[in-house]
């Protein structure tokens, strides 16, 4: 199964959220069921002189993209020092695609909807790849609405393979005035109402990329049933999306257990697990004490939420919300993030208001991540809307007790302890507000100051563990069938 895979960003060379990580950890898993993946991705000016391994590169193809009324150089080349399983083409363009980092407006793409010329670029590249590499794909599976396009691009190359588009989340969209078909080379007649371009009145890339591509994913049952039943989830693609539900799966992501494992994560000391507990105690130690935070290292639970992106998404103003009731329970607090200014500045607040109790880690840093995802007792995720969420995972590999808003993969993969004590892996709320929220953590600490029951709870929600090998036997079992129906078609 020769599987070609795109994605603006992958871990650790351009990470920005979870999609990164998924962009490593699934080609691996694939990898290792015997997939032959080969991994396209824009090369950025960011990753000139730091990764060792993509320095000596080796140009493996180059050709003209037309773009409006430009004729843009783009040149497809493959790093030479990477495992020879590992395979990836990164695609180098200075003007519009190699810049310093995925999304040029910073942390949030939703912020750079202004910016359709390097999706189109990039869709463009993988069509061309594909056309002309002489490499012959048995699938291409595309990731967000900055490769979608290339489903459509696809459809003028004869013998295209199959694709398979996936969807992390759908706030992202790609949505540009009418002027963008200019750009895209596509007539206006093309955009008719109802058809694959057109979106009220709007062009909508990630629209453009659904329509033309073999199967629809996204990162969960619950997502997926939210997506098309809700515009609040949907926004604005709900009807189309019912239209094709019988193309539409959702499929959970899995965690990377050789980054997050607490038997052997160098960013850890001791290591701990299941059945030595004890050790999580002293990384809880360590780590207070490396964050000035004075406490009972057994008697105060350590709370803490870890989002790479400080956005509305991630429900930062619940945890704002409950903060001093937290206080007034003897419990100490860590958020760690990078984003928006207003939350930045509240915790900042927070911090200064109570010393050596609360503390707010405003950078990326992701060996912190894991020292804080390992050391807490509780985590807290009330996200808005979460596709997936992966940390909520790591805690639990970690056997930290996650707190979650009942939505997306947060309702997939956490059972809450007080619907079903016998299975419980930690809490989760049902309406996005402060008192449900609170009742869900109060419930969590409450069960905190019962050894008996915590630990229960802690060693299921470590047995939970879900790994990426289920994820990828279910993308490979569709990946064979789309490609079965493609020969006979043919
Ligand atoms: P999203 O993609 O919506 O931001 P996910 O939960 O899917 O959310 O993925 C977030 C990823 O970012 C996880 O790998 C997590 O460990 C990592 N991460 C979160 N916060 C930080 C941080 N401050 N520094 C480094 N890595 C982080
Ligand atoms: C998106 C979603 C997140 C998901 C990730 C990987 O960033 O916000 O929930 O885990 O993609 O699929």
């Amino acid at each position: 199964m020769k599987v070609l895979y795109a994605s603006m960003e992958t871990a650790p060379y351009s990470k920005v959220g979870g999609l990164g990580d998924v962009a490593k950890a699934l080609p691996e898993a694939l990898r290792r069921l015997g997939a032959e993946v080969t991994i396209i991705t824009p090369w950025y000016s960011s990753l000139a002189g730091k990764f060792p391994e993509l320095q000596r590169t080796q140009v493996v193809h180059s050709a003209s993209l037309p773009l409006g009324d430009e004729q843009v150089p783009v040149i497809w080349k493959a790093p030479l020092d990477l495992p020879p399983d590992n395979r990836m083409v990164l695609v180098d363009e200075p003007r519009y695609l190699s810049r310093e980092r995925p999304y040029s407006a910073g942390l949030d793409p939703a912020r750079c909807s202004q910016e359709p010329h390097s999706s189109i670029l990039f869709s463009k590249a993988i069509a061309e790849w594909v056309r002309n590499s002489g490499e012959r794909y048995d699938i291409v599976h595309l990731n967000e609405h900055q490769t979608a396009l290339a489903a459509a691009f696809l459809k003028a190359v004869p013998g295209a393979p199959p694709v398979l588009m996936t969807v992390h989340n759908f706030n992202h969209q790609g949505v540009y005035g009418p002027e963008a078909l200019g750009l895209l080379g596509v007539s206006p007649e093309a955009s008719y109402a109802g058809g694959p371009y057109e979106f009220f009145g709007q062009v909508n890339f990630l629209k453009a990329g659904l329509w033309h591509c073999d199967l629809i994913t996204t990162v969960s049952k619950t997502y997926r049933q939210e997506v098309m039943s809700d515009h609040q989830f949907g926004l604005g693609l709900e009807g189309f999306l019912r239209s094709r539900a019988e193309r539409f799966v959702g499929i959970l992501n899995g965690i990377d257990q050789r980054e997050w494992d607490s038997t052997s994560d160098p960013n850890i000391t001791p290591h701990f697990s299941a059945q030595k507990l004890m050790g999580k105690r002293l990384v809880k130690a360590r780590l207070m004490s490396e964050m000035k935070m004075a406490g009972d290292v057994q008697g105060a639970p350590l709370v803490a939420s870890v989002v790479l992106r400080l956005v509305e998404q991630k429900g930062i103003d619940l945890i704002l919300a409950v903060a001093d009731r937290l206080m007034e329970r003897d419990a100490m607090l860590i958020v760690m993030g990078e984003g928006r200014g207003d939350y930045s500045s509240s915790l900042n607040r927070l911090q200064t208001r109570y010393p050596g109790r609360c503390r707010a880690i405003l950078r990326y840093e992701e060996p912190l991540a894991h020292r804080i995802i390992a050391g807490a007792d509780i985590f807290l995720m009330p996200s808005r809307f979460e596709p997936c969420g992966l940390t909520q995972m790591y805690s639990m590999a970690y056997g930290t007790v996650p707190v979650v808003r009942r939505t997306g993969g947060l309702a997939d993969t956490v059972i809450d302890a007080r619907e079903f004590p016998r299975e419980g892996t930690g809490f989760s709320f049902g309406k996005f507000n402060a008192d449900e929220f609170w009742t869900a953590v109060s419930a969590s600490l409450d069960a905190y100051k019962t050894p008996k029951i915590w630990r229960s709870i802690v060693r299921r929600a470590m047995h939970r563990t879900l790994n990426w090998e289920t994820s990828a036997r279910e993308y490979l079992d569709f990946y064979e069938t789309l490609a079965r129906r493609h020969k006979l078609a043919a």
